[in-house]
């Protein structure tokens, strides 16, 4: 397939991650084409920076729907709307059911502020440091129906220092996150990256642990001292 990739991004809220791929696109670090931003939410900073960047938006809100049902088939057909080869869910606060994962299997990633399989959900700060952790990160996995599920493609890894406090933790991890989740679409818009039967696959090889991202921004397998 020849072209950027085109590629649909699901917001909810702030769109940090938005952001972090738009200028990555600007400064040519990254080749894709953001064709199209969808948020739930009517006043999300996420609908603001795609229009500060000429990104076409929808606003589809869940609130508007009587059943969940409705509003995935909804959203699947706005989704299908630009043609996507990638979606990604950066901070897309929404489960979403076979409507939407059927058509779209294999070409959604979800970012998730945790070293899953650790903290699925929410409070993933607040948890890690209440369970002692030295470590805390996120992960860029394959969506599935199962909330924080798919396999994990890849993952950023922080420290977690004595004093610190859920939100001194976030802000930490949050310009990591940027980076880990550029790098990842890199590999995805280079067509390194699949799913299958529940695994990923990277350049052909099945990949036992997820990449780690490196001091360098490159995406790499296995353990780093
Ligand atoms: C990120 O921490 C992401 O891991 C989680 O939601 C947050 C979204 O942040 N799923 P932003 O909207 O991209 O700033």
């Amino acid at each position: 397939m020849t072209g950027p990739m085109k590629t649909c991004v699901l917001v909810s809220g702030t769109g940090s991650n938005l952001q972090a791929l738009i200028d990555a696109c600007r400064s040519g670090e990254l080749n894709i084409e953001i064709n199209h931003v969808i948020s739930n939410v009517a006043t999300a900073r996420g609908l603001d920076r795609a229009k500060e960047a000429g990104i076409p938006t929808s606003i589809l809100e869940h609130s508007a729907f009587a059943q969940r049902d409705d509003f995935d088939h909804a959203l699947a057909l706005l989704m299908a709307f630009g043609e996507p080869q990638l979606i990604v869910l950066a901070g897309f606060m929404r489960i979403i059911g076979p409507q939407v994962l059927d058509p779209f299997a294999g070409k959604m990633i979800n970012l998730h502020p945790s070293l899953l399989p650790l903290y699925r959900g929410t409070e993933t700060y607040r948890r890690a440091i209440e369970a002692g952790d030295r470590t805390h990160g996120s992960s860029i996995h394959f969506v599935t129906g199962e909330l924080d599920g798919g396999p994990v493609i890849s993952q950023v890894v922080i420290p977690i220092f004595e004093n610190d406090d859920p939100q001194s933790l976030a802000a930490r991890l949050a310009p990591m996150e940027h980076r880990l989740v550029v790098a990842t679409v890199r590999f995805m818009a280079e067509h390194r990256v699949e799913s299958h039967e529940g695994t990923v696959i990277i350049d052909g090889m099945k990949l036992d642990i997820p990449l780690r991202l490196q001091a360098d921004d490159q995406l790499t397998t296995g353990q780093t001292p």
